[in-house]
């Protein structure tokens, strides 16, 4: 026998005789009270819940899908918007009873299991997150940052794929330069371009932060104050001193009028303030191609007072008894790299610097091995807060 549903939902508006706002508004009382009633006859644990739940507003046969079907979507036009008003508050208020009937039971439950005391026992520690704190490498830039900063410098940052021009080119190192030999460099293979006209650029992973010295004086007329933080790479095989990635912060001032003494001013504040300020200084020549003359700073070492030798006694382990420490690369800024950014040598001057971050820290917090800055081992960061 199929099955006839012969309730008031089943039929349209038009069986029921409803074809006005008062007859479709009784109608959809009636319904309303046969929820309500539903809800106080059976509604006492979650499965009466949800059997209420799939009764009226289960979607393939519940009583608001059925009025939807049979008195919404056959309604003459006329009614339709008060046949779905009176659809839309049948259905808010079920759907806010039946939410408000499984708030109560969930509570009733809590309470009953005895998990509302234990929720409550303020007299527990709580979850404490752990929180985590800037990486030692970040931190030292953060110093080094602050100390420039506070003389009149600013921090910007640049990309970490280069073009050969930035990393070399520009930074009077021409191809078949020896130095290009001590900066092992990673090419970067480039899926092959898909306009065939379009001029193919070769990248490469950045060795160094000087590139930013181009692109910080292309952008920007004298006076030029920088300092760089960032990572840069080079195909170093990892060991204690060495990895592929590392991390400097390169410098920049030019001016119309900067001399060697403001050059030397300048870092042995910067070193006064991040080693201390009982340590002495001193240059020795060398040699970069985007710098003349070209220095070595050194620092008198922090750790045996400049003396080489260790408090108990024997060579000071940090700089092995030499009593300096070399800090970084540094110099005047080579006249041939103002033609490249359209300065005018004779009217500008200036200095550069590059110092290693990862060094500097490994000296300073008495590190040994470098691997540890790329390991992330929680055990090695929660010793520098
Ligand atoms: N770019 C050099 C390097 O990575 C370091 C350096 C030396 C930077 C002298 C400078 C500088 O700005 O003046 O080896």
């Amino acid at each position: 026998m199929p099955n006839v549903d012969n309730s008031t939902t089943a039929k349209t508006l038009a069986d029921l005789g409803a074809g006005n706002l008062t007859e479709i508004n009784l109608l959809f009382r009636v319904q309303r009270k046969d929820f309500d009633l539903d809800v106080s006859a059976s509604c006492s644990d979650f499965s009466a819940l949800e059997n209420l739940r799939v009764k009226w507003i289960g979607r393939r046969s519940g009583v608001l899908a059925k009025i939807t079907e049979n008195w919404l979507k056959p309604a003459a036009s006329e009614l339709r918007p008060i046949v779905g008003q009176a659809l839309n508050e049948l259905k808010a208020h079920v759907e806010s009873v039946l939410e408000e009937r499984r708030r109560a039971l969930e509570a009733d439950f809590v309470a009953r299991a005895g998990l509302g005391k234990e929720g409550l026992d303020l007299s527990l520690p709580g979850v404490i997150r752990p929180i985590g704190s800037h990486h030692l490498i970040r931190q030292v830039f953060q110093e080094i940052e602050d100390i420039f900063v506070s003389i009149g410098f600013s921090v910007v940052e640049g990309p970490e794929i280069e073009t050969p021009y930035y990393n070399f080119e520009a930074l009077n190192i021409p191809e078949f330069h020896p130095v290009r030999d001590d900066m092992d460099t990673f090419y970067l293979e480039l899926p092959p371009l898909s306009d065939k006209n379009a001029a193919k650029t070769p990248l490469l992973l950045r060795t160094h932060t000087s590139p930013m010295q181009i692109r910080t004086m292309e952008k920007q007329k004298p006076p030029v104050r920088v300092i760089v933080p960032g990572k840069v790479y080079r195909r170093d095989n990892p060991d204690a001193t060495h990895s592929f990635i590392f991390h400097q912060v390169e410098g920049l001032a030019v001016d119309t009028d900067i001399t060697f003494c403001d050059f030397t001013g300048t870092i042995e504040y910067f070193v006064k303030q991040f080693f201390g300020s009982g340590v002495k200084t001193r240059f020795r020549p060398s040699y970069f191609p985007f710098t003349e003359p070209s220095v070595e700073f050194d620092v008198s070492c922090p750790f045996c007072g400049g003396s080489g030798t260790a408090a108990g006694g024997g060579s000071c382990s940090k700089c092995k008894g030499a009593a300096w420490i070399e800090l970084f690369g540094a110099g005047m800024v080579d006249p041939a790299v103002y033609g490249f950014v359209n300065y005018d040598a004779k009217k500008v001057s200036g200095f550069a610097f590059g110092i290693g971050i990862d060094r500097l820290a490994m000296l300073k917090y008495g590190i040994d091995d470098i691997q540890v800055f790329f390991q992330n081992d929680v055990r090695f960061l929660r010793q520098f807060p």
